[in-house]
């Protein structure tokens, strides 16, 4: 993918360069475009030898080298599949919102016909402040796209919302932007749940299980790059991935009430969540004393997400997952019918399979039995095969009526 780096008059700039070299090291074609404030904070000199390409910018020193005689503005913004302004300051943001173009990047802006991403970093204040809000407001509607700040503790100091995203998200950004999906999914909303759950004895102490999350966040990231508008409904840690609505949430009950609160705007479920199966009878208000800890506890059953959806079902598709350390395939088919699954991915944990960051590998289950083993990959691009295998089966077995 062809990259055109807009880097601008921050203190955020240094990390322009981290970006390049995930950008290049992913086989990715960067040039870049620096302001002349930001030049003060990064040097062309930097950004030409980490993208090993001459770097452009409003500095005529800086633009000297062109393709051809033609004009450099439009032959850059024609060249490029995105244009990502890493770190966009205020500025930026309020020149190309009002249509301003008074340097090589404001104008590139504005004849960009490619893919436009954005991510700001300012001081809380001037985050917050009404005037950037709304030009940030007039490029979403322009169909630009945000990686958001984060928030923490800011290059002045003060503690807010304003700090430059992980140049990971902003890597990911770009790339989810820019890939080549297969877009089986253009137009379809589709809710993911991921995660482990957690069920509290008391304020301190609680039952969950080993999942991370990973296998049904990389489903949300395969979904979205397949086309769909993605839903996340996700327990743990993990952060929350790129250009995905996610709520975050503990309990299976919290989880259940998401799912439901969402479900009749949804063409499908991914249910890839380890949702808890038990909860505490009673949760204690208060950390109960060592002495006081009861020797046995009672335990609920906790509410079934999948019966739920299932019962309220009216148009949309289910695919489901099953974790399951004996009788794998058996096991897994009698969830696909008994929860009236469109399909089932099968996923062995024996000897500990399965959990954390390796890879992994999943075998697909229709009422038809089971197909051929997906994997073993790593997560990410199983994640991509499990979605384009469904989509398949989608193809071959359509939703009756
Ligand atoms: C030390 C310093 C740090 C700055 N950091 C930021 C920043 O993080 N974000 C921002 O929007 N502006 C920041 N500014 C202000 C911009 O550099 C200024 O608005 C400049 O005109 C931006 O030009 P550009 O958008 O063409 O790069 C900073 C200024 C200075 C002197």
């Amino acid at each position: 993918m062809k990259v055109l780096l807009g880097v601008t008059g921050g203190i955020a700039a240094y990390k322009a360069g981290d970006l390049i070299r995930m950008l290049v090291r992913a086989g990715h074609h960067v040039r870049c475009c620096l302001t002349d404030a930001g030049s003060r904070f990064i040097t062309p000199l930097t950004l030409a030898t980490l993208s090993g390409e001459p770097c452009f910018g409003a500095n005529p020193e800086y633009h000297e080298w062109r393709p051809n005689p033609r004009v450099e503005h439009v032959d850059l913004a024609r060249w490029a599949d995105i244009l990502a302004v890493v770190p966009a300051t205020a500025d930026i943001i309020g020149k190309t919102a009002n249509g301003l173009a008074d340097d090589l990047l404001s104008t590139l802006l504005l004849a960009a016909e490619c893919k436009v991403l954005w991510a700001p970093a300012m001081n809380r204040a001037m985050w917050g402040h009404p005037a950037v809000q709304k030009n940030i407001a007039v490029l979403l509607g322009y169909e630009h796209h945000v990686v958001y700040p984060a928030s923490g503790v800011l290059a002045c100091g003060e503690e807010g919302t304003g700090k430059l995203a992980s140049v990971e998200e902003v890597f990911e950004a770009i790339g989810a932007l820019g890939s080549a999906p297969l877009k089986q999914f253009t137009g379809k909303r589709v809710m993911v749940t991921a995660g482990p759950t957690h069920e509290d004895l008391d304020p301190v102490r609680t039952l969950t299980n080993r999942s991370t999350g990973r296998m049904g966040i990389e489903m949300s990231r395969a979904f979205r790059d397949a086309g769909a508008a993605v839903h996340l409904i996700l327990g743990g840690e993990l952060p929350a991935p790129w250009g995905i609505d996610t709520i975050r949430v503990r309990s299976a009950e919290e989880m259940l009430n998401a799912c439901l609160a969402l479900w009749p705007d949804m063409d499908g479920v991914c249910a890839a969540a380890a949702v808890a199966d038990q909860r505490p009878e009673r949760f204690e208000p208060q950390k109960v004393k060592k002495q006081d800890a009861p020797e046995t506890v009672v335990l609920l059953r906790t509410p079934d997400i999948l019966a739920a959806l299932s019962n309220a079902r009216t148009h949309q598709w289910m695919l489901g997952f099953a974790a399951e350390s004996e009788n794998l395939v058996q096991n897994a088919t009698e969830k696909l019918s008994k929860k009236g699954l469109n399909a089932i991915l099968l996923n062995d944990i024996s000897q500990g399979k399965g959990f954390g960051d390796h890879d992994n590998c999943l075998i697909p289950i229709t009422r038809n039995g089971p197909g051929g083993a997906l994997g073993p990959v790593p997560k990410n691009q199983l994640a991509r095969e499990a979605v384009a295998w469904f989509a398949n089966h989608l193809e071959i077995n359509p939703l009756k009526d």
